[in-house]
């Protein structure tokens, strides 16, 4: 029989007891309303109305003629907010208003999760606080700005490395003393369960519209799926609809800092080890004491040291790659992509593209690869120009 919350030895709910009322309170709504033909019809109009799903597949023509294969582009980045995040933040959102709940909490790296949270507790008039690392509010303050104006409170986090791991942190010791009122909107699908799963179904439509769209357009299935992988949300939205299609190779792109051969911990499913954080049994980034290690990488939303169980469960079983690419990488193809396509990609989505750039040369022409351009960098221009200047880099 499976597990609850299980992917395999991955997942479960490692928490304060305080905590497992209101995490069985969410798994209860959750199951009660996923279904529930009045929940279903909101969501919906949601999505379509506000959001703006399905978002299109684009052939990225000019980036496919460099690369020496077929790139198409699932444009999560035309989302309002900018991001895939809205996905889950409209379901947790119409899930807290089915609940009854009032507030809101959520963490945030990069910010774009913050904002989708900001921008659903607008809609939904509910008080919304969002736990921001002290790095991370400084390297992604235009997030920051966008989500006072959407009247949310952004809390800043001293601690840790002030980034993601440091937010969730805090944010689930403030949810241990307001679970009455409170609903925790997390933000990947990982944490405990039943995070994972909620987070998957609600970034499902992702891959369910590509591989529609992927049959009408190109008249067969990818041969490739990529993502990049922070916590993991919107990968698994995409790789959720190929899992069953053994001809799809599925992989997946962690940030790799400087690089792997360098000190600096990053990377978790190509460098973890097994073991237990923000209640969740997956990779991490761990010294043999089992304490966490600090985190480094060019984009706030890929700097954390866990990973979702399922993609341990999928890296463990074989049917999903992990690999990274480094900073350096990163930045090259931003630029290139930003030149070539006219689209401004997110610097998480860039590394996704970092990586098909380097399978240049290494996949037949006929190869047809969807890669998740999970959000746009608009956020991210003023670090790029912080390592990059843009006087340096014109022609
Ligand atoms: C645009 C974008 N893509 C990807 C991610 C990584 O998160 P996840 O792995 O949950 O998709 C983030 C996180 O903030 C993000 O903002």
């Amino acid at each position: 029989m499976k597990r609850k919350g299980r992917y395999g030895p991955f997942g479960g709910f490692y928490v304060p007891e305080v905590l497992i009322p209101a995490l069985e309170e969410i798994e209860a709504a959750f199951e009660r309303f996923r279904d529930d033909a009045a929940f279903v019809r909101d969501l919906d109009l949601l999505y379509k109305d506000y959001a703006g799903r399905p978002t299109p597949l684009y052939l990225a023509g000019r980036f496919s003629e460099i690369v020496g294969f077929s790139v198409y582009l699932k444009r999560e980045d035309l989302l309002h907010g900018g991001a895939h995040k809205i996905n889950n933040t409209l379901g947790q959102g119409l899930l807290a208003r089915f609940m009854g709940k009032i507030k809101l909490i959520a963490e945030t790296g990069a910010g774009q999760h913050g904002l989708a949270t900001a921008i659903v507790g607008a809609l939904f008039g509910m008080e919304t606080k969002v736990f921001m690392g002290r790095t991370d509010v400084e390297r992604q303050n235009v997030n920051v700005h966008k989500m006072k104006l959407m009247g949310a409170e952004v809390i800043p986090v001293e601690g840790g490395t002030g980034t993601l791991k440091d937010a969730i942190n805090e944010a689930l010791r403030y949810w241990t003393a307001h679970i009455e009122d409170t609903f925790y909107l997390f933000g990947t699908a990982a944490g405990p369960h039943p995070y994972p799963m909620i987070v998957r179904h609600f970034q499902e439509p992702i891959g369910r519209e590509a591989r529609r769209q992927c049959l009408e357009k190109i008249g067969r299935l990818p041969d490739l799926a990529v993502a990049c992988v922070g916590g993991g949300s919107n990968a698994i939205g995409l790789f959720s609809a190929f899992l069953e299609d053994k001809d799809v190779r599925i992989v997946g792109v962690e940030g790799g800092g400087r690089g792997l051969d360098t000190h600096q911990h990053c990377a978790t499913l190509v460098k973890g080890s097994v073991g237990v954080l923000h209640g969740c049994r997956s990779y991490l980034l761990q010294d043999e004491n089992g304490q966490i290690y600090e985190t480094e990488c060019i984009s706030a939303g890929l700097d954390y040291p866990g990973v979702g169980p399922e993609h341990a469960y999928l890296k463990d079983s074989g049917r999903a790659e992990y690999v990274s690419v480094s900073d350096e990488e990163v930045l090259d193809v931003f630029d290139l992509f930003c030149k070539t396509e006219g689209i401004i990609p997110a610097l998480e989505s860039s590394h996704a593209l970092a990586w098909l750039l380097k399978q240049k040369g290494r996949l037949p022409k006929e190869t047809a690869v969807v890669v998740n351009l999970s959000g746009r960098g608009d956020k991210d221009a003023g670090i790029v120009e912080s390592h990059r200047p843009l006087a340096a880099r014109m022609p």
